[in-house]
């Protein structure tokens, strides 16, 4: 799929997630550029009630101002969990690129995977403007002290699950992000725009697997129909618990940096769904998934919240595979580590003695 040979999943109605990503961008030049609603921490200045008018006027928070500790501790514990996510990602669909169908296809998912880990990168940049340096944060990950999304501990079984990842998996993402290229924290919008504008080609990639698939040989099709059988409810459960258990939720809606519940999302995903399988030609293994007229959504059967605390909890079919290879791959980047800081070491001491 080159060009626009057939609608892909930015132009089905409703989609228009990218045209959302794009006003969100305006609006970020735009809060820039406005002048303060109040004036600039001062001496004797109030900073709850500067931080307060900062976020009522739709405007950012930067790493200068001051901020709520709970602010910040919820912002480090969000964007690291989402940064962690972007890393361990990497691993499910890692596993294909040397059993990709084709050079093409190698090369496709090859750009993808690094785009994750350049996600992590930005992620991880922005967690460090709150405080807390990328060390501690790959620390905490790897003790099992942070978590990352619970999608990434189930298994990649046959090459669909890759385009089935993309779709559904990336796809869930962007709706999930999306809304966070408005959130109040500066450093966080300007990361989720660009990372939606890249999980917005790794959508369409998936999706691009799956129409090829779906439109191929008989046992083609059931692999493309069986792989989105086993990612349709773990994607579901993306988005949380609903929103009646979601713990952070309210709060983090008061301070901008969630702009939709758990639920909304939920909807606003399988109604995006629905009008994609039926280009692609597959079906969503939900027997009461129907269109309900009064509320002007697809009504659907809920993801097992059950299980996605198990996940959580660290009782996935891939947990302890995902964190023990990490480690690994940790241990086995010492000396790459080892040999940057000596190299920097060196530099700096040569930029000083051209000083002296
Ligand atoms: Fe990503
Ligand atoms: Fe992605």
């Amino acid at each position: 799929m080159y060009g626009n040979d057939f609608s892909g999943p930015e132009e089905a109605p409703g989609g228009g997630l990218l045209g959302e990503v794009e006003a969100a961008e305006t609006a970020l030049r735009e809060a820039a550029a406005r002048q303060r609603s109040s004036p600039a921490a001062e001496p004797g200045v109030d900073l709850a009630a500067y931080f307060t008018d900062v976020i009522a006027a739709d405007q950012k928070i930067e790493p200068r101002d001051w901020m709520p500790e709970a602010y910040r501790r919820t912002l480090i514990r969000q964007i690291a969990q989402h940064a962690h996510s972007e890393i361990i990602g990497m691993q499910p669909e890692g596993n294909w690129i040397s059993r990709a169908p084709s050079l093409k296809r190698k090369a496709i998912l090859l750009a993808k995977v690094q785009d994750e880990a350049g996600h992590g990168l930005y992620l991880y940049a922005a967690a460090e403007t709150l405080g807390i340096s990328r060390d501690e944060l790959v620390e905490l990950l790897l003790a099992g002290r942070q978590k990352y999304s619970s999608i990434f501990n189930y298994p990649t079984l046959t090459w669909a699950d890759v385009g089935a990842i993309g779709w559904l998996v990336d796809g869930a993402a962007i709706v999930n992000q999306v809304p966070l290229c408005r959130c109040s924290y500066g450093p966080y919008a300007r990361a989720m725009i660009r990372v939606c504008k890249e999980e917005s080609f790794h959508q369409r990639q998936g999706y691009e697997i799956l129409h090829t698939l779906s439109h191929g040989t008989e046992a083609q099709r059931a692999m493309a129909q069986d792989a989105i059988d086993r990612w349709w409810y773990p994607s579901l459960a993306m988005f949380g618990p609903p929103d009646g258990d979601s713990t952070h939720s309210e709060q983090s809606m008061a301070w901008k940096i969630k702009r939709f519940s758990n639920d909304e999302l939920r909807q606003r995903f399988v109604d995006m769904c629905v009008q994609q399988a039926e280009i692609l030609g597959v079906r969503i293994p939900d027997p009461d998934l129907r269109w309900n007229d009064e509320r002007q959504a697809y009504d659907f059967t809920q993801p097992d919240y059950d299980e996605l605390l198990r996940v959580i909890k660290g009782n996935g079919p891939c947990n302890r595979e995902r964190i023990a290879h990490r480690r690994r791959a940790h241990a086995d980047g010492a000396w790459v580590r080892d040999a940057a800081t000596a190299y920097a070491a060196k530099r700096a001491d040569q930029k000083e003695k051209v000083a002296a």
